[in-house]
């Protein structure tokens, strides 16, 4: 530090670029290189050649209630950082589902701080292991998408304490992580990266975190209070708020040095977690992770099996026995599956299974499958399937991709494997900031003769021409958030009718005009337009002959994402007509729900089976087979509670009012607010079916008064009383005397053969007999009576007992 000149150490605090942080060979620091998860690590951006394993969304990997496994799920996720050159992963998202609403829901653990804090304290300690830091964000409140840049979040202090700032506490306090992402939002009238309370106060001297705070990408906008509020880096670079105006509010006494030495220190810190001080040069060469261990996908295959949530299963009709011949996939998810959520959080993945794929494997030659789409699940052109497609320039699939400058020099020519281009994508450097022009174009072959959607989707000014004939032009609107135009860009498009074989040239220009130097998106989009009746002709039939159909259904890519919330929490298109009349025609219909976050299920007491998948990533297709075959038991359990309708969601407004979003509900939040309500959930938080059955036996609680302020251990003993091995997820809910609030204190995992008891112990932490005392501004961890409850999930608890604290 003290070899530093003002500058230098000022210099180290705000990003190099995008992604990464300054290097400063002289101290022998080389740059930190940032990814975003957390549903892997993307790298720097989507390198076609450095593919990236895509993990369950973490919403799944929650819905697993399994610490350990989560740890061993993000060590190989530090291992794949690492291997990458990542030294940094922008990860965990701690915020919670407030309301299924969310947009970023699926990045969350989930409606309860005490389920958020332990997956997410595994999470962290997981990735850390491999000397790869962790950045848990958003700090704090930034629970919904809606005017994400401004909302000032409304909550009282014990509505922050133990509700909000609870995973984040243990991420700092149990698992150290290394550092923690301030959010755009504010917090009670104060930004976030300005919010010294939160950051210095409670963050820093309350908590002990010595790690760094990180601004979220564009969310330091002030020079001298972010610096004094406890904020230590700005992000992303070289611009920024601080740099020189930081140097000057120094020299002019507004900010005390040793509070840019501490920041440095903070940073040098993480630099030495990860190995860059004293090692100059590049970090590990980039591995292909598609050659990677097979290990890595293993766990990523049981991961996303683990997290399957069975919500009903009647008649047995899973596991799907051995007699099945005939077998009908069916829906707009089984032939379009949503691998990821969209937003920052996607990655480029190395392989994706199919669900088809995975059954045709799983299943064999003997049981035959008929795949129909059903019906749409989106308004937008999909496609053009990769077959359909040759470049025009030098023949073989793909799309010609050409960039002119403002001279209209062409800067770029060559070949896109997908028609499409975002900001991740690598391009040659300065080629995407200089770009004025944008064209790719592709020569389209028709594989049937039929009506033919075309589209040219973006920001700026579109344009599509067809065999070198303008046919649509315009102007995209502007989006309030950037992520809006990467998850769901402006289209416009024409219809044409082809002949099969016809082949026809495809143009898509685009200019992106000022919209942000660097920030393109663009695609050209080709698809055959079916109509509604012959989709569900389609899959009726299929249905009809089929001895089990498996229907998959939920939301279209980029519909659940980063920088807006969901409208509806209806599934799109006609995918409730269709589970509807699929399973009037046969009487064995499983229902997948691949969606991250929860949608109404209207026909739900109609069908055989539903089985929430959630994102489960690559694998899915292979995880869906082991669970539907019952080579692996489905064991997940609900991290949120599924609504009935609309108007029976608890808390059900993410949008703010006059620039203000109040927490009203306070500590009533997910299941908390169905039972303050008296709302009655399709499915409780918590619940989720095996493939067996359990009997809760017994609660053994300590004889007499435990002390106040002390950990208090149970028993509880359960019996497999179903057909086979199984798991079963016990869940312990506490009711404190101060206020009848009932919640979730603890949970464990048994296994047990049929006829099996098996005895679990668990910990019921002294903070689960606290409240914060708003008066004193402190816990309090008062003696009283309280109500011990188990069973398997919120609304599902046996036994109980009665706990003297005093
Ligand atoms: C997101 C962060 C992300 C960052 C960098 C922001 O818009 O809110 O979660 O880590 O971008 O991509």
């Amino acid at each position: 530090m003290e070899e530093l000149s003002l500058t230098e150490k000022i210099g180290l605090l705000t990003g190099a670029d995008a992604f990464t942080l300054p290097a400063l060979a002289r101290i022998g620091l080389r740059g930190l290189r940032t990814s975003d998860g957390p549903a892997g690590v993307r790298g720097t951006n989507m390198d076609p050649a450095d593919r990236s394993t895509s993990f369950p969304a973490p919403i799944a990997l929650a819905a697993t209630w399994d610490p350990a496994l989560i740890e061993q799920v993000t060590r190989e996720m530090g291992r794949e950082a690492r291997a990458k050159g990542i030294d940094v992963l922008l990860a965990p998202t701690v915020n919670l589902a407030r309301t299924p609403y969310g947009g970023r829901g699926f990045e969350s653990f989930g409606e309860d701080p005490v389920l958020a804090a332990r997956i997410a304290a595994a999470y962290v300690r997981g990735v850390q292991s491999e000397g790869v830091a962790t950045t848990v964000k958003h700090f704090v409140g930034n629970d919904s998408e809606v005017e994400r840049w401004t909302v000032d979040v409304r909550a009282d202090e014990a509505t922050l304490r133990e509700v909000y700032l609870v995973p984040f506490e243990a991420c700092v306090t149990d698992a150290e992580c290394a550092a923690v992402m301030a959010g755009y939002n504010r917090v009670n009238g104060i930004s976030m990266t300005e919010h010294e309370e939160l950051l210095t106060r409670i963050l820093k001297d309350e908590w002990g975190f010595q790690g760094v705070v990180f601004s979220d990408w564009s969310a330091a906008r002030a020079t001298v209070q972010t610096a004094l509020a406890g904020l230590d880096l700005v992000m992303p670079g070289p611009d920024g708020p601080w740099g020189q105006a930081l140097v000057d509010a120094v020299e002019a006494g507004l900010v005390p040095e040793s509070l840019i030495d501490d920041k440095v220190e903070r940073l040098l810190r993480m630099a030495e977690f990860c190995g860059a001080v004293g090692a100059p040069g590049d970090p590990a060469p980039a591995l292909d992770v598609r050659k990677g261990p097979h290990a890595r996908r293993d766990v990523v295959r049981q991961a996303a099996a683990r997290s399957f949530t069975l919500l009903r299963n009647v008649g047995e009709a899973l596991p799907l026995p051995r007699e099945i011949k005939e077998l009908a996939l069916i829906g707009p998810n089984a032939v379009h599956p949503v691998y990821q959520g969209a937003g920052s959080a996607e990655v480029g993945p190395a392989v994706t299974m199919s669900p088809l794929e995975g059954l045709r494997g799983a299943l064999g030659g003997g049981v035959s499958i008929t795949v129909a789409e059903g019906c749409a699940h989106s308004y937008r052109t999909s496609g053009p399937d990769a077959e359909c497609t040759e470049d025009p320039v030098d023949g073989g699939p793909g799309a010609r991709l050409e960039i002119y400058d403002e001279d209209d020099e062409l800067v770029y020519s060559g070949i896109r494997p997908n028609s499409e281009l975002t900001f991740w994508d690598p391009l040659p450097e300065g080629v995407a900031a200089n770009a004025k022009q944008l064209a790719l174009s592709t020569m389209y072959t028709a594989p049937a003769d039929g009506g033919y959607r075309f589209a040219v989707a973006g920001i700026g000014e579109l344009r599509l021409d067809i065999d070198g004939e303008l046919a649509t032009e315009t102007i995209a609107p502007q989006v309030n958030d950037p992520m809006e135009v990467f998850s769901q860009p402006f289209e416009s498009g024409v219809e044409r009718d082809l002949r099969a074989g016809q082949r026809v040239r495809l143009t898509a220009t685009g200019r992106p005009g000022d919209y942000e130097p660097g920030f393109v998106r663009f695609r050209l989009a080709a698809q055959r337009i079916r109509t509604a009746p012959e989709l569900m002709g389609e899959a009726l039939a299929a249905a009809g002959e089929a001895d089990a159909v498996v229907v998959i259904v939920g939301p279209a890519p980029g519909e659940e994402s980063e920088g807006y919330d969901r409208s509806t929490l209806a599934l799109p298109g006609r995918q409730d007509a269709l589970i509807e009349e699929v399973s009037a025609v046969c009487p064995r219909t499983i229902v997948v729900v691949n969606s991250g976050m929860p949608v109404l299920m209207p026909w739900a007491e109609r069908v055989s089976a539903i089985l929430q998948i959630w994102f489960p990533g690559q694998e899915f297709g292979l995880a869906l087979a082991d669970v539907l075959t019952g080579d692996q038991e489905p064991t997940g359990r609900l991290p949120v509670s599924i609504p009935r309708t609309e108007p029976l969601v608890p808390v059900g407004i993410a949008k703010p009012h006059e620039g203000a979003l109040r927490y009203e509900e306070g500590l009533s939040v997910g299941y908390r607010a169905y039972a303050r309500t008296g709302i009655d959930p399709r499915y409780p938080f918590g619940h989720g079916l095996g493939y067996t059955e359990w009997d809760y036996e017994e609660v053994q609680l300590p004889v007499g008064p435990v002390h106040a302020g002390a950990d208090v251990e149970i028993g509880v003993t359960v019996r497999n009383v179903g057909p086979r091995q199984g798991t079963e997820t016990v869940q312990v809910y506490l009711t404190r005397p101060v206020d009848g609030v009932s919640a979730l204190a603890a949970f464990g995992r048994v296994v047990a053969k049929p006829g099996e008891r098996a005895r679990i112990r668990l910990t019921l932490p002294a903070r689960a007999f606290a409240h914060w005392d708003e008066s004193r501004h402190a816990w309090a961890q008062p003696d009283g009576a309280f109500l011990v409850k188990v069973g398997p999930s919120s609304r599902e608890l046996p036994l109980r007992g009665e706990l003297l604290v005093g």
